[in-house]
């Protein structure tokens, strides 16, 4: 998880399982210096990476948006929160989407060894499912790393409502997936279905505040094909265990 070794990031939990806390890391530590930054969410969660906030409730998503003007207003500010509507109309939601895409592969430079653009998708079912997955976006989990794009999705459900699932691009892009607890069972089998290399999310205990215990999580590295699942002991000493990279062997009949 070193320099330019991680692209696009995908981090996935329950409500309080420190989704938000690791995010906050990985922009602290790990992103190194981007020249813009790009903040999407419905709330104002991250929002301290941002210098300026741009609403953009469902009255602005009635009207088309260039990417043009988006590029602007990021170069304009450096960092931008816009706060998205997330329950607009699907055919809207995604033509802003694409826009935004698009808008940070112009903001990004070819060829580039670093990070100058860090997109940061908070509560990802709602930005990056199949039926809003816009052609920008594509492009930037596809050939952001040229250009030097970063993307950190965030999300507490790889599927969202009426069975609409954060789309196979993004889970196929990821470079690093961090999985932090989760209790709901549809949702487990679903990351244990993605990548049978882990373990049962809902082995994994929350972060507790309120004694500053660290949550349990699980860190899959695409490059490097490994997979680790990071403990905490009766002491609130973290500890690694590494997790098999090879697929589970065939069951007997
Ligand atoms: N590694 C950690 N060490 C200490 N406290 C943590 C850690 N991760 C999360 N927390 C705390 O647990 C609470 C929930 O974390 P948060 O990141 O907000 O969860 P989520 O975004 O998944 O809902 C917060 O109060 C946070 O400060
Ligand atoms: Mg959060």
């Amino acid at each position: 998880m070193k320099d330019r070794r991680a692209y696009h990031w995908l981090i996935l939990g329950g409500t309080g399982s420190g989704k938000t806390f690791t995010a906050r890391q990985i922009v602290r530590q790990y992103v190194r210096k981007p020249d813009f930054v790009v903040i999407v969410n419905s709330s104002s969660q991250l929002a301290e990476f941002a210098r300026r906030r741009v609403v953009v409730d469902m009255s602005a998503l009635d009207r088309d948006w260039t990417p043009r003007e988006l590029a602007a207003t990021i170069r304009q500010h450096g960092a931008v929160h816009f706060e998205v509507s997330p329950g607009a109309d699907p055919k809207r939601l995604q033509a802003w989407m694409d826009a935004l895409g698009n808008a940070c592969m112009a903001l990004g430079r070819l060829g580039t060894d670093r990070c100058h653009v860090l997109l940061i998708v908070d509560e990802a079912q709602n930005y990056l499912s199949q039926k809003v997955f816009a052609r920008g976006m594509r492009r930037v989990f596809a050939e952001g790393r040229k250009f030097g794009v970063d993307c950190l999705a965030i999300t507490q459900q790889l599927a969202g409502q009426g069975g609409d699932m954060i789309d196979m691009t993004v889970r196929r892009m990821v470079s690093v997936l961090v999985v932090c607890p989760m209790d709901e069972e549809a949702e487990r089998q679903r990351v244990m279905r993605t990548w049978p290399e882990l373990r049962d999310p809902g082995i994994l205990a929350f972060p507790d505040p309120a004694t500053g215990r660290p949550g349990e999580y699980m860190v899959r590295d695409r490059g490097s094909r490994r997979a680790v699942l990071v403990r905490v002991d009766s002491a609130g000493r973290r500890f690694a265990v590494p997790l098999s990279g090879s697929p589970s062997p065939p069951r007997a009949a």
